[in-house]
């Protein structure tokens, strides 16, 4: 068994001890975690850490690392530790503020993208920015299209600005500090995304304790988890301009229900799409 004993460990070594300690706490991938840890302890690219494998390892990096897997082995989800994850091929900084990117909201972009191809979308909002992902591809996607990001929470939509900037596209979004659709003018956007709270109040004390350590507000939609849905849709139909789109990441289970406040909003050629795990997790209409 290897130990980190001072003036004999070498970063292979690093990964291997904090790979151990996060097995033996539970974590699901100990060892993709181990280098992403290392790598920050380190102060190194996550894909230098095979290439330094037989380099010293630091009493700095050393004490980095420690502070990082107590935290972990806390329950701290592992992107709010390393302040950043990646969403497409964008990384976006993460506070305990945002939600931390999820792949099937990669997907859910994905989609936007294939309605919508070469014909960019003039106008566009993201409703529920958080980090600031989708609002971030759209502009990335879209040079011409005017992009609007919203979110109820001030100290999320600062951190969606801060990536905005990161990424280069804060001239191009308009960040609105406001309720879902409220902000937006009356038939105004070609495209609303949201990847919305979905969570039933009920079924809190079931998530994880990491997921838990994710803002109630970005998690939480009243009894049922369709709270949010419920004001959204008329909304979004409002704000919709002739022949514009709406595109919704939706709970397990909801999917059929969400089609349906699209419908009586409204919307037209309402859909519902699976995700890459085979569930109903994607509702769409047009005006
Ligand atoms: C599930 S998170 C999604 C964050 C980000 N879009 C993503 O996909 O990673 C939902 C976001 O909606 C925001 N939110 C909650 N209620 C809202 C409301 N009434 N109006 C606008 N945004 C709201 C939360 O603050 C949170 O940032």
């Amino acid at each position: 068994m290897t130990t980190l004993v001072e003036g004999r460990r070498d970063v292979a070594d690093a990964v291997e001890e904090t790979a151990r300690a996060l097995a033996a706490g539970g974590a699901p991938n100990a060892r993709g975690e181990a280098r992403e840890i290392v790598a920050r302890a380190g102060r190194f690219l996550r894909a230098a850490v095979d290439l330094r494998g037989r380099e010293p390892w630091t009493a700095a990096a050393e004490a980095a690392r420690g502070a990082l897997v107590a935290r972990r082995l806390a329950g701290w989800p592992l992107a709010y530790l390393l302040g950043e994850w990646d969403f497409r091929d964008t990384t976006l900084t993460v506070t305990p503020d945002v939600l931390i990117p999820r792949p099937e909201t990669e997907e859910l972009f994905d989609r936007v993208e294939r309605a919508f191809g070469a014909m960019a979308p003039r106008r566009a909002a993201d409703i529920g920015t958080g980090a600031g992902g989708l609002a971030i591809a759209l502009a990335r996607r879209w040079p011409t299209t005017r992009v609007t990001a919203v979110d109820i929470a001030p100290a999320a939509l600062a951190v969606a600005r801060w990536n905005a900037r990161r990424w280069g596209v804060e001239n191009r979004v308009e960040f609105i500090q406001g309720d879902l659709t409220a902000g937006l003018s009356p038939a105004s956007q070609d495209a609303i995304v949201a990847n919305l709270p979905y969570v039933a109040e009920g079924d809190w004390v079931s998530l994880s304790p990491e997921v838990r350590r994710e803002p109630r507000a970005a998690l939480l939609a009243g009894a049922d988890g369709l709270a949010l849905f419920r004001r959204f849709a008329p909304g979004a139909a409002t704000a919709l301009a002739p022949g514009g789109r709406v595109f919704l990441e939706v709970g397990r289970g909801q999917a059929d229900a969400v089609a349906g406040l699209l419908t009586a909003a409204g919307l037209r050629d309402v859909w519902t799409d699976k995700d890459f795990a085979g569930v109903d997790r994607f509702v769409g209409g047009a005006r």
